[in-house]
């Protein structure tokens, strides 16, 4: 057990995040692992709270898999989405939560396409003093930490299902490769597994992969411009959707030279350590980041691991933001 308590009311992004906190939340998604696996998947943790998705941006996992993990805690749910909403009627963002802030909202749950939203209405619900709990579900280019915690939970678990915890990934390499830029995925992971002790080695062309991504953690990150070289003796490979929504321009020569150059498939992999696996936190373009056979070969691939394990990762979540002030 940990002797730190749990002491966090927002989850807004992991660059502050300490070990123990990995620790207890890998801890406690363990236990809903469990909960998920028996006959009855819910318990009454937060039976009466509200949890609110307020979704301006498009989701499919992230969105269903906060609204489940809400659900088998038995607290109620509201669900936003911009094209049905009174957004369109010209309301602001802040009266928007404050809409669902007066039917009772305990935590939010908040995706933008801006960066710093989710910290915003966080600062907001601060100052009004409501005891209301922001959670990042992703914003703008900046984080999206219930991905990283998940791909954390998926990694941990793989090592040692008993006890996962993050020393279990000290010392290993892991490659992330493509669309590096655009991608909050790729930043939140970076906070975790450089705090978990990996070697980072970043690979993708220089209009996806700047770099100064090398200074975000100095002496922890590689970037490499050939593939084959960031694999090399990798223990996981994280590759990432091109965000193409995200680019004002075109940034890659086209689709197949770059899945020639930087596309994951079962040919790549021979680079890496054996019994290395590939992690894509979805949506994935199928021929392009990763070869379709690689998506669908779960000897090789953990995508679908990480969807189960998100809606794990995502009730520790909820559970111990929930419960903190009760
Ligand atoms: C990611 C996102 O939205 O940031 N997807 C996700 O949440 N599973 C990555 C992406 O859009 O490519």
């Amino acid at each position: 057990m940990n002797e730190n308590k749990w002491n966090r009311s927002h989850i807004l992004g992991l660059v502050d995040w300490q070990e123990f906190e990995y620790d207890i939340l890998l801890e406690t998604a363990s236990s809903f692992r469990e909960v998920l696996s028996r006959a009855t998947k819910k318990v009454p943790a937060l039976q009466g709270q509200v949890i609110t998705n307020l979704f301006f941006e498009s989701s499919t996992r992230t969105r269903s898999s906060f609204e489940l993990a809400a659900k088998r805690l038995s607290a109620d749910t509201l669900n936003f989405s911009p094209s049905t909403s009174s957004l369109s009627k010209g309301e602001t963002i802040l009266d928007t939560a404050m809409t669902y802030l007066a039917m009772g909202t305990d935590i939010m749950v908040i995706r933008h396409q801006h960066a710093g939203v989710p910290q915003a209405i966080a600062a907001e619900m601060d100052r009004l003093g409501n005891g209301v709990s922001v959670l990042n579900a992703g914003d703008g280019q900046h984080e999206h930490p219930s991905q990283a915690l998940l791909d954390l939970f998926t990694l941990c678990n793989l090592l040692d299902s008993e006890t996962p915890r993050i020393g279990l990934l000290s010392g290993k390499k892991i490659a992330i490769v493509g669309d590096i830029l655009h991608s909050r995925v790729a930043r939140s992971n970076i906070w975790s597994l450089t705090k978990a002790g990996c070697d980072i080695h970043l690979a993708g062309p220089p209009t996806l992969l700047p770099e100064l991504f090398s200074q975000f953690v100095p002496g922890k990150i590689t970037i490499h411009r050939e593939l084959a070289n960031a694999l090399a003796d990798a223990d996981f490979v994280m590759t990432l959707r091109l965000q193409k929504e995200r680019m004002g321009e075109q940034l890659i020569p086209s689709l197949r030279e770059y899945h020639q150059q930087f596309g994951i498939t079962r040919e790549s992999l021979a680079h890496c350590k054996k019994g290395a696996k590939v992690l894509h936190p979805g949506p994935v373009n199928r021929g392009v980041e990763i070869s379709s056979e690689l998506v669908d070969d779960s000897s090789l691939s953990l995508i679908s691991d990480q969807v189960t394990n998100g809606v794990a990762i995502r009730m520790a979540l909820l559970y111990l933001i929930g419960t903190l002030k009760h």
